[in-house]
């Protein structure tokens, strides 16, 4: 009798340890590098749209780095530039039980209770470039878009020699980068006698920016600059004003911000923008914090990530640091 209880002791056992971590999220692989835990983790990424070159960009920049570690799992999703669906997918992870969750909100309110969510389901959440309202997150990863909007309305003074009437696209105004780089912008025009005559919330959009621009240059005859929230709405902007036939656009200067290589920073080599401002996409760094994060490491609230100016007399340079 003890023999087959012992027996049966030891298929248990064995059973237990081939199956996956024994009813743990994580399991131990083989083959790792030594200098992990040799775990194996799940992430889930949301994406708020996949129809932005940037954010193409941002997938493939948390793909490369993620290509490294062996260990690491993502699975993605694309919200469609839907909220609804966005604040969808978050729930989905965490039903699923992944690790850890990477989110790149479309707008900070409506998707603040899903990560707060998933936090209360002991799911840390990594917010990328996009904020969300409140603290309940683990870390929020971006640029910071008051100084860029600040940089970029202190290059407006002096490229304006101080006085001038421009027109500001601004990105989706409920989320946090818009209201930022409007707030920072007004900050770095304080004091001179620049004017915004028109502005419009382009959703990020360049056929929202185009369109815009069209109404503008119908009601305005006296246009100095644009300012564009993103580079897509400096470009739309550009496009409606030559399209115009007025030749308005060899006038008037574009700035725009995110500076993909093949977009803003191609722009200002053709000299379509005056200037664009970089907005790193974060991807590399989102993998670097998460592994520390399921590593058991404390990571820090904030991870702000540097910023650039590219001109027609630095590009070829590679830019200047902000
Ligand atoms: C892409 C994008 C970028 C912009 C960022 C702000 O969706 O619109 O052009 O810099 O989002 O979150």
């Amino acid at each position: 009798m003890s023999k087959y209880r012992s027996i049966i002791v030891i298929a248990l056992a064995a059973a237990c340890a081939l199956s996956v971590g024994c009813g743990k999220k994580e399991s131990t692989t083989t083959g790792t590098s030594t200098t992990e835990t040799g775990k194996k983790f799940v992430i889930g990424m949301s994406q708020c749209n996949l129809g932005e070159p940037w954010r193409v960009q941002m997938n493939a920049d948390v793909k490369a780095a993620a290509a490294a570690h062996p260990n690491l799992e993502v699975l993605y999703k694309d919200a469609q530039n839907k909220t609804p669906v966005q604040q969808a997918q978050v729930k989905e992870f965490v039903e699923q039980g992944v690790n850890l969750i990477i989110i790149s909100p479309k707008e900070a309110l409506p998707l603040t209770k899903p990560v707060a969510e998933a936090m209360a389901a002991n799911i840390p959440v990594i917010v990328l470039d996009r904020k969300v309202e409140g603290d309940k997150y683990t870390s929020f990863i971006g640029a910071d878009n008051v100084k860029i909007g600040k940089e970029a309305g202190k290059f407006m003074v002096k490229l304006l020699g101080g006085k001038g009437s421009i027109v500001e696209l601004k990105g989706l105004m409920t989320s946090t980068p818009g209201q930022e780089r409007h707030n920072g912008f007004m900050e770095g025009i304080k004091g001179s006698q620049i004017k915004i005559i028109f502005d419009a919330d382009c959703h990020w959009l360049e056929p929202d920016a185009q369109r815009e621009m069209n109404s503008a240059l119908s009601r305005f005859p006296q246009i100095d600059a644009v300012y564009g929230h993103n580079d897509p709405s400096a470009h739309g902007a550009y496009l409606a004003t030559k399209q115009e036939g007025k030749g308005r656009e060899k006038q008037i200067k574009f700035i725009g911000i995110d500076s993909l290589p093949n977009e803003g920073v191609r722009y200002v080599k053709e000299g379509i923008l005056t200037a664009t401002f970089q907005y790193p996409t974060g991807g590399k760094e989102a993998i670097d914090t998460a592994l520390k994060i399921l590593n058991g490491e404390t990571v820090e609230k904030n991870i702000v990530l540097g910023t650039k100016v590219f001109t027609k007399e630095n590009v070829d340079k590679g830019g200047a640091p902000l």
